[in-house]
């Protein structure tokens, strides 16, 4: 992440209470390029990952890393055609798992989903510290991501994630470059309660 875009970022994204830049600076764009990712910085984003918090630090998260051509073929079939018409190019995708149970006793750990989520948050904020996008995608087929790598059926399949270098909006089609800013997000007061559950939705 460079200073001019902390400068870009913090003006296009206000936080009324100063927050870490990185927050702020990190978007979902969908224009990428093909040039491959270093080894030395996929492995960072991991590392990232695997420092979050989870429920007993149990780690239920794991990341398939699909970046050789058959296998990327094999996990491109997997997302909806919207999605393929950008994520296509990039020279990697994730798949981000989890492990149902707990390792000790085999007993189910309702937290698998939620940690797993933990730790792609910290992927993508250290994506862009590195100057790189990590774009998750829900629309994908479960089931042919299960059938294609051999997931376990019980195993949670929740994301599949884009990453690579940035590329110019010129190389999206209309629609797509329509889309490529950073989102908005909602007030701050709609998503908190102090004490009694007041949600509108
Ligand atoms: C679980 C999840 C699923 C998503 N699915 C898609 C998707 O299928 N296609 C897509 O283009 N973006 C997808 N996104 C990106 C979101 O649209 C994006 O994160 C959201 O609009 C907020 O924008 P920002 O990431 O640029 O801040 C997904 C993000 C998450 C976390």
């Amino acid at each position: 992440m460079d200073k001019e875009w902390e400068k870009e970022i913090s003006r296009i994204r206000p936080d009324a209470h100063a927050i870490n830049p990185l927050i702020l600076a990190r978007w979902s764009p969908r224009a990428i390029l093909t040039d491959p990712v270093p080894e030395a910085d996929l492995l960072a984003l991991l590392e990232a990952a695997h420092w979050a918090p989870s429920c007993f630090n149990e780690q239920p998260w794991r990341f398939l890393v699909v970046r050789q051509e058959p296998f990327l073929m094999r996990l491109r079939a997997c997302l909806t055609e919207s999605n393929q018409a950008w994520a296509n190019r990039a020279p990697v995708l994730l798949a981000v798992l989890s492990v149902p149970n707990f390792a000790l006793d085999g007993r189910p750990n309702r937290w698998h989903a939620f940690d797993a989520g933990t730790a792609w948050g910290y992927l993508a904020l250290e994506a862009c510290r590195r100057g790189l996008v990590a774009h998750a995608m829900g629309g994908f087929s479960q089931k042919a991501v299960r059938e294609a790598f051999h997931v376990p059926e019980d195993w949670g399949v929740h994301a599949l994630v884009a990453v690579g270098y940035r590329a110019d909006a010129e190389t999206l089609t209309p629609e797509q470059r329509e889309r490529e800013q950073p989102t908005q997000r909602k007030p701050l007061n709609e998503i908190w309660a102090d004490g009694e559950f007041f949600f509108n939705s």
